[in-house]
């Protein structure tokens, strides 16, 4: 397994060592625990801690894509290579009320069920994400960013591509174009 030699190291998010010494950092749901003024220099710091890849997750609200934003143009600035979910490096063309924001389907235990009195044994926890890393990845193509919308006659999808925002309509009876992206989910690289 890819964790097996993984140790746990107990440190403060307000003061983490400096220099590189991990291969891969994950700070999931964290960034929103520090204040708003310091997110920034603490992904920094995260950055700076890692040897080779940082992934950051936040919650998928407004509030937690805004911190992804700010990372992102942090960590740009520190000469970080974009691995997902950006396929370009130019500014983040995502404008207020709209935010970038992704959806995994959770399995909830009982206890879980019964501590959110929720009626369904899973959730849809709703994050926003960036992976970043100091060897440079393939930029390429379009991201989806919203669950693709389908009709009779076609397949809706919103992309995220080096050229902006996109909206890109795939009709059904392009037959060869369509079998290529039907089976493509919000997230997925179009
Ligand atoms: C929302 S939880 C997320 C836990 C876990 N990363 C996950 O995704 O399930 C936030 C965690 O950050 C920890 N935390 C809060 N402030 C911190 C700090 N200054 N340094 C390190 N950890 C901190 C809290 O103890 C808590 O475990």
């Amino acid at each position: 397994m890819a964790l097996q030699a993984a140790r746990a190291l107990n440190a403060d998010l307000g003061n983490l060592p400096g220099e590189a010494s991990v291969d891969l950092v994950i700070a999931a749901y964290a960034l929103a625990e520090v204040p708003l003024a310091k997110a920034r220099e603490t992904a920094v710091a995260l950055w700076k801690a890692c040897e080779n890849t940082l992934l950051v997750i936040e919650p998928g609200t407004p509030q937690g894509f805004s911190r992804i934003h700010d990372v992102r143009v942090a960590l740009l600035a520190e000469g970080a290579h974009l691995i997902a979910p950006c396929t370009h490096v130019n500014a983040c063309p995502i404008q207020p009320p709209d935010w970038c924001h992704f959806s995994v389907r959770l399995a909830r235990r009982r206890e879980h069920m019964h501590a959110k009195k929720a009626t369904v044994p899973f959730e849809d926890e709703k994050f926003s994400y960036l992976i970043a890393s100091r060897q440079p990845g393939v930029l390429e193509g379009a991201r989806v960013l919203s669950p693709p919308a389908e009709s009779k006659a076609e397949i809706k999808f919103k992309l995220c591509a080096e050229t902006g925002l996109t909206q890109q309509s795939i009709a059904r009876r392009g037959k060869a174009e369509y079998k290529r992206v039907r089976k493509l989910e919000w997230g997925d690289l179009f």
